[in-house]
């Protein structure tokens, strides 16, 4: 096996050889380590109650989505070719490499944050129509990270993703909160992919680095791992239909869409280089996240809200506030922290209290990816 992007499995993924070839890799690696709330996380679950699920209320749904994802349309796409252009990573504006740098840490860790939940699912399962499902997601996020990392070995760094595994820390998250943060993480991965594609395809001269022109293909596959999630809850109404279960969705939805909000802030030499402003982006990005999302849960959140970007604006200025405040330590830079971080407290909640909009949720969730 030699390269990613030609593995049937997630296993022969993590064995090619591009995977893990050692390069000067500390400092990236140190960061792909930093567990923040704005940082990708690894997650761990309850398997067995994963591996009961039922999925025969959406046989027929279920059964199209795997041999979709069986035929491997992207088999060998996640690999460079003679459209990879030289990219002069020492003439590139030291600001903008930074954060085109921190950008490619931050995705190739979440891109293996997936792959490492999804392997160890299908490792532990019994039940052959999740196994088989999280087997063909885990394949996907492997090439994804590996190709990531293709891409930042050029600059010299790349993460070490087989220390990772062994050496980040993993959250625990109840089942039903996985398949809410994954479903949501997977389908804003599509919208960010896609609409970054898009409007590269109208601006090619903005087009700074190779990466961005393998985005359709790969938001596809992040398109159908959503899909997938869907399936997983509508095997259950409750999942999505409770009282308590609404509230916990909304509050994903909020908290997705804020992080996304205040980690994009953080990076405006790179947004600036693409000539994207952060906040049209954002609001790009949430408003086709919602109206995917309309396929399952009951609700969206009310995005043109007169409170909606005033509390994201509030809460980014917070982070900034909690950040400045590390930098200068101490115990006047604790008490800032502290400071800083009711502040961000009180802007989620004003987030999580504007109304959101009901959804009749369809009888079929099926999508084809649109945008
Ligand atoms: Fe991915
Ligand atoms: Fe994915």
């Amino acid at each position: 096996m030699n390269h990613s992007a030609d593995a049937k499995t997630a296993e022969e993924g993590l064995a090619a050889q591009n995977f893990d070839t050692p390069v000067d890799s500390t400092r990236a690696t140190e960061i792909a380590m930093q567990n923040t709330l704005l940082t990708p996380r690894f997650y761990t679950t309850d398997f067995d109650e994963l591996d009961s699920l039922n999925v025969e209320p959406v046989r027929a749904e279920w059964d199209l989505l795997i041999a979709q994802m069986k035929a491997d349309p992207n088999k060998g796409h996640f690999k460079k070719n003679a459209d990879w252009d030289h990219i002069d990573w020492d003439g590139m504006d030291p600001a903008l490499k930074a954060e085109f740098i921190d950008f490619l840490i931050s995705s190739c860790t979440a891109e293996f944050s997936g792959c490492v939940l999804y392997k160890e699912m299908k490792r532990r399962g019994k039940n052959p129509d999740v196994t088989g499902l999280f087997q063909l997601m885990a394949r996907d996020e492997a090439r994804h990270a590996g190709f990531i990392n293709d891409a930042l070995r050029e600059a010299g760094i790349a993460v070490n993703l087989g220390f990772l595994t062994q050496a980040k820390k993993y959250t625990y998250f109840r089942p039903k909160f996985i398949y809410y943060a994954t479903y949501l993480s997977e389908k804003i991965g599509y919208a960010r992919y896609i609409t970054i594609y898009r409007h590269l395809e109208a601006n090619p001269d903005k087009r700074f680095h190779p990466i961005f022109k393998w985005f359709r293909e790969w938001c596809n596959d992040e398109f159908s791992h959503g899909e997938a999630f869907a399936l997983l809850m509508r095997t259950d109404p409750e999942i999505t239909q409770s009282r308590m279960n609404r509230l916990w969705i909304k509050f994903f939805l909020t908290a997705v869409f804020s992080t996304m909000w205040v980690r994009d802030h953080q990076r405006p030499a790179f947004h600036e280089a693409l000539g994207v402003d952060p906040a049209w982006y954002g609001q790009e990005v949430f408003r086709k996240t919602s109206d995917i999302s309309r396929q399952v849960f009951p609700m969206v959140l009310d995005i043109d809200h007169p409170r909606w970007i005033p509390g994201l604006e509030r809460l980014d200025r917070a982070n900034r506030q909690i950040a400045a405040a590390k930098r200068q330590g101490g115990i006047g830079g604790k008490l800032k922290q502290w400071w800083g971080s009711a502040r961000a407290g009180a802007a989620f909640l004003s987030l999580l209290t504007i109304p959101s909009i009901p959804n009749e949720v369809p009888e079929t969730s099926r999508l084809e990816p649109a945008y």
